[in-house]
Order: structure tokens, then C-alpha cells, then sequence
């Protein structure tokens, strides 16, 4: 401990002591109240701040107390702030007050302590790593990428920051070529703090995006190995366990059909509601924002998206709407969306996966010619006017449209049938 003790602690050492050991020992309320004994005598003894702190910090997590946790960060920060805080330990409180401000969700603030650390200990890499990871949580990606390129500068080779880099250089350049060195570091490496599965993912996706298929599915297959991917057509991230799995599905397996037939006994009403909104002065179909389309164009129009219904877009369209009131598995699935999606001749849409196996997700035929058709895993069907296809889009799926004319179906995610309406209230939003 000498590391962390100044000369006045040092004094004090014993009592010092005392108060870990009851930390140690779990005993919280005792470590509270012995460190903030040792602090009406000894204000700024760094260590007696940092015992509090700890104390607060493990109470409040008993007690999942925000009040708590608030006086935890307080204390952690005094000790950053205490004028002969032993650089051991204002290391120490650093690293737990960033922890704990992004568990509170304030990341700016954990962003400024870590830039605190590194400004402090520039050689340090594992203060580097949360400054950059911190970025990235708060979306500030050109922050991040700074961060993840100096620490390539001191330690060329870096695993952790090569991963980093590449995903940023995939997901924000939408550069597979360049981002593939970078994130085949999960390949070359099995340190534990690389192996996630959004680097499985991207480093997947960029071999396909370049005709790699082979490539990409050693990479799926480790993914698969490793605990990461639910199998090598479903890489979803955010799962439930234990739900059926298949890409294509029956009406009948979903217990859904009452509510099919209500959209079913309607799709004129629903096709002709929508092809209304396809002029493009009604501003209603939106280009697909998630860089999925290799060519063509792909536009839609949402009207319901994470459980809530979009006021605006439902006014154009009120029948539909009102149709759409009715089918409850599919307006409170705050995992999916419902839409109207667009498809121009010419499109191809990449191989993909969605994010969730939380939903189902039905594809309502309205306009279709010849040409369009989409691969779900290993099979490959097409749409037919007023019939529902149901698909798990959790699954590799990849469109094409190779006809004359638009394609026009109304996407409905449903709620996975076998995901029970307590653990549906508890999951987040999509
Ligand atoms: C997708 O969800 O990727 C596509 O199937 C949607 C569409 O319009 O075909
Ligand atoms: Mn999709």
C-alpha cells in the first residue's frame, strides 16, 4: 500500500487499514462510518476519502440507491481534487469515478476524468483505452478515433486499439478494405477484452462486402465458437434465450393469425393508403439509413418504430392506422418497427442481419411485379400481393430487385411468440 499512502496517512496507516478490512469483509455500514470518523479528524486524508468512497460506491450498489452512488462519485472526485493524493491512488479513484459516471450515464463527465488521466499518465495505456471507449459510447466517434490512432503511435500493434479503430473505420468511413486489418486482430488474438461480437460482426460483413464469402464465414464460425453469435446465420446482438429459432415461419407457428387476417382482408386498403405517400412531394418515403444497400434505391415510410406510434406519418395514412390499433403484438413490440418499405429495380441489398431475435418480422405483399426476391439463411422466396411472408430477421437475409417496375410491402414486426409479456415489459427499445 505504500504506493497509494502519503506521509500524513502513513501516520495513520493502522486505522487506515482497519477501515479496508472492513471492506473486505463486506461489512459496508462499519467501513462507512469508520472512514467518516477518520475524516472529522483528518479531512483530507486521501485514503480515508478513497475508503468512504468505496464504501458509498458498494452501498449503493446493495441498496441501488442513485442518491448513494451520487455521494460515491462526490468522494471519488475529492480525492482526484485532495492536494497530496498519491499518484497511485488518484490513478485508483480515477478509474472507478469514469466507472461510475458512466454507469449514472453521465459520459461526458467520465470522458473529462479519463482525459484528466491521460493528461496526468501519458504513457498509460489503459487510461487511453477507457478515454477512447467512452468516446464511442457517447457516439463521439472522431474523438475516439484520435484516442485509438495515439495509442497505435506508443504501442504499434495494439490489439485493443487496432479493433477500435477498424470498427470505427467500417461502421463511420463504411471502409471494409481498410478496416479489415485492424479488426482481424480478433483472429490473431485471444485476449478476452477483444472478443465481442460487434468485431465478429463488422469483420464479417466487410469480407462479404468484398465478395469474401469464404473469409466471412470463418469469421461467423469463430463468432459461433466463441459464445458470440447464435449460430452462422444469426448474428443478432441483443437476444432472448431459448426462443425458437428458424428464419422462415409458417402463419399458423406464430399464434398470430388473427391479426394477419385483419391486414390481410384489408391490403388494398393498405396498399392503396400507402401508394398515396409515394409522390415525392408528400416527403414520406426516407431513403434506408442504415448503409445496407450495395445499389438501387430503397425508401420508407414508418409508422410505428420502438412501440411508438409516429403521429405525423399516421395522419397520412388513418385507416391503415386504425387497422394497425388493433394488432397488439406488433404496436407494443418496442423491438421492431412497422413500415411501408419501397423498392426501385436495380436495388441489391447486402447480406444482413438484424439486430434483435426479440421479434418476428411479416412482410406484407402490396405492389409486386416480377423480380424481386429475398434470401432468408439458405432459402430464397419472393412476395405475392395480399400474402404475408414471415421471416426471423435476425437470420442472414439479402434482397434483390431485379424487375421493371416498384415493389411496395408493408414490414410488421411482431413480438417473438414465445417471449412471455413480463420479460416483453422489461426488454429496451430497438
Ligand atoms: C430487409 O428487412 O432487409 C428487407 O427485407 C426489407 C425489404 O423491404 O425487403
Ligand atoms: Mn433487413
Amino acid at each position: 500500500k505504500k504506493d497509494i499512502t502519503n506521509d500524513e496517512d502513513y501516520n495513520i496507516s493502522d486505522l487506515l487499514d482497519l477501515g479496508d478490512d472492513f471492506i473486505q469483509e463486506k461489512n459496508l455500514e462499519r467501513a462507512n462510518d469508520h472512514f467518516e470518523q477518520l475524516l472529522t479528524k483528518y479531512p483530507n486524508s486521501p485514503r480515508a476519502l478513497y475508503g468512504k468512497a468505496l464504501s458509498l460506491d458498494k452501498l449503493a450498489e446493495k441498496q441501488r440507491s442513485n442518491k448513494m452512488l451520487e455521494e460515491a462519485i462526490a468522494t471519488f472526485q475529492k480525492v482526484m481534487d485532495a492536494k497530496d493524493t498519491p499518484d497511485e491512488l488518484f490513478k485508483q479513484a480515477g478509474l472507478k469515478l469514469g466507472e461510475k459516471l458512466e454507469f449514472r450515464g453521465w459520459n461526458s463527465k467520465a470522458a473529462a476524468t479519463y482525459q484528466n488521466l491521460v493528461n496526468k499518465f501519458p504513457s498509460d495505456i489503459t487510461v487511453r483505452k477507457k478515454l477512447g471507449v467512452s468516446y464511442l459510447l457517447m457516439g463521439q466517434n472522431e474523438k475516439a478515433r484520435r484516442v485509438f490512432s495515439d495509442i497505435l503511435d506508443i504501442d504499434k500493434g495494439n490489439n485493443f486499439a487496432r479493433v477500435h479503430l477498424g470498427f470505427i473505420v467500417k461502421v463511420t468511413d463504411n471502409n471494409p478494405q481498410e478496416s479489415i486489418p485492424l479488426l482481424r486482430a480478433i483472429m490473431e488474438s485471444n485476449s478476452k477484452e477483444i472478443q465481442e461480437g460487434k468485431f465478429y460482426f463488422h469483420l464479417g460483413d466487410a469480407y462479404q462486402r468484398l465478395n469474401q464469402t469464404e473469409k466471412a464465414y470463418e469469421v461467423y464460425e469463430r463468432g459461433v465458437k466463441k459464445g458470440l453469435f447464435l449460430s452462422k446465420y444469426q448474428r443478432s446482438l441483443y437476444n432472448c434465450d431459448g426462443i425458437k429459432a428458424q428464419p422462415w415461419w409458417k402463419p399458423e407457428e406464430t399464434g398470430y393469425q388473427q391479426y394477419l387476417k385483419i391486414l390481410t382482408d384489408n391490403w388494398k386498403l393498405i396498399r392503396d393508403e400507402g401508394m398515396k405517400q409515394i409522390d415525392p412531394k408528400t416527403g414520406s418515403f426516407l431513403p434506408e439509413e442504415e448503409n445496407l444497400l450495395d445499389k438501387g434505391q430503397w425508401m420508407q415510410f414508418t409508422l410505428y418504430a420502438r412501440g411508438k406510434k409516429n403521429a405525423k406519418n399516421c395522419a397520412k395514412v388513418p385507416k391503415v392506422c386504425e387497422l394497425l390499433d388493433q394488432i397488439t403484438p406488433a404496436k407494443s413490440c418496442v423491438r421492431g418497427q412497422i413500415k411501408y418499405s419501397l423498392m426501385k429495380p436495380g436495388v441489391h441489398v447486402w447480406p444482413h442481419c438484424g439486430p434483435t431475435n426479440c421479434r418476428i418480422r411479416a412482410h406484407l405483399g402490396l405492389v409486386i411485379p416480377e423480380g424481386p426476391k429475398i434470401r432468408v439463411a439458405d432459402e430464397t422466396r419472393t412476395w405475392k400481393e395480399g400474402q404475408f411472408i414471415i421471416i426471423d430477421d435476425s437470420f442472414e437475409h439479402e434482397v434483390w430487385h431485379t424487375g421493371a417496375s416498384d415493389r411496395l410491402i408493408l414490414i410488421v414486426d411482431f413480438w417473438h411468440p414465445d417471449i412471455d409479456e413480463k420479460t416483453r415489459r422489461t426488454l429496451d427499445p430497438i
